[in-house]
């Protein structure tokens, strides 16, 4: 995957990109344990760690269909092929009953620290926040205060032309970020 930067950013964010197209290759247990672990390792306000997850490897058919079937359609028609579905949660407040004003902020970090992980061991992660919300609550039973933030596929990267178009293209394109000047600003925003 094509990833131009204009400053020497580190290889491990140069190689971190989103594929549709997966690998059968199976992800093991430990690997995926390693990079659930990983994200556990991202800072949280009060050290709260309010991050949660649910995950099924695809040998788990019932567990894995029952993630895959909370995702949108066009989301399942690549994702079905991943070797492992997560759902990433967020515990929204504090024991004491107070709102968790950054709680979304830190499952964020949680989630780009397991991406660097996943990364550093080969794997790549996909974030999806096309699924159904109430079916996500339904088919998880989700107690309030625990909300569905977003779906990752993870495993290892296949080959583009098994994807249908215009995803088939899309996976090969070089990938595109902002310039620095468009969303970082020296002293003050600008007017
Ligand atoms: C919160 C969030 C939601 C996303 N939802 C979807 C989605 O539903 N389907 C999809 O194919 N990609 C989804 N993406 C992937 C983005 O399109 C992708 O990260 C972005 O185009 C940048 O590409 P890169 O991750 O390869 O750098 C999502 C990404 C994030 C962070």
């Amino acid at each position: 995957m094509e990833t131009t930067t204009t400053y020497p950013v580190h290889e491990l964010i140069r190689q971190r990109w989103s594929p549709r197209a997966f690998s059968a290759q199976p992800v093991a247990p430990e690997a995926l344990e390693q990079v659930l672990e990983a994200a556990s390792w991202a800072a949280s306000a009060m050290n709260e760690q309010p991050w949660r997850y649910i995950y099924a490897h695809k040998s788990d058919t019932e567990a894995f269909n029952r993630l895959l079937s909370c995702l949108l359609p066009g989301n399942q028609g690549w994702a079905k092929h991943a070797p492992v579905l997560v759902l990433s949660l967020v515990k929204t407040h504090y024991d004491n009953g107070n709102l968790n004003r950054t709680a979304m902020h830190d499952v964020g970090s949680a989630n780009a620290t397991m991406f660097l992980e996943a990364t550093a061991l080969g794997l790549h992660g996909h974030i999806m926040g096309g699924f159904d919300m109430d079916r996500t609550r339904e088919t998880f039973n989700l107690p309030e205060g625990l909300e569905p933030v977003v779906f990752i596929a993870l495993g290892y990267v296949g080959a583009a032309e098994q994807l249908e178009e215009p995803f088939r293209s899309r996976e090969t394109a070089p990938r595109k970020r902002k310039p620095l000047a468009e969303f970082a600003f020296q002293n003050q925003f600008p007017d």
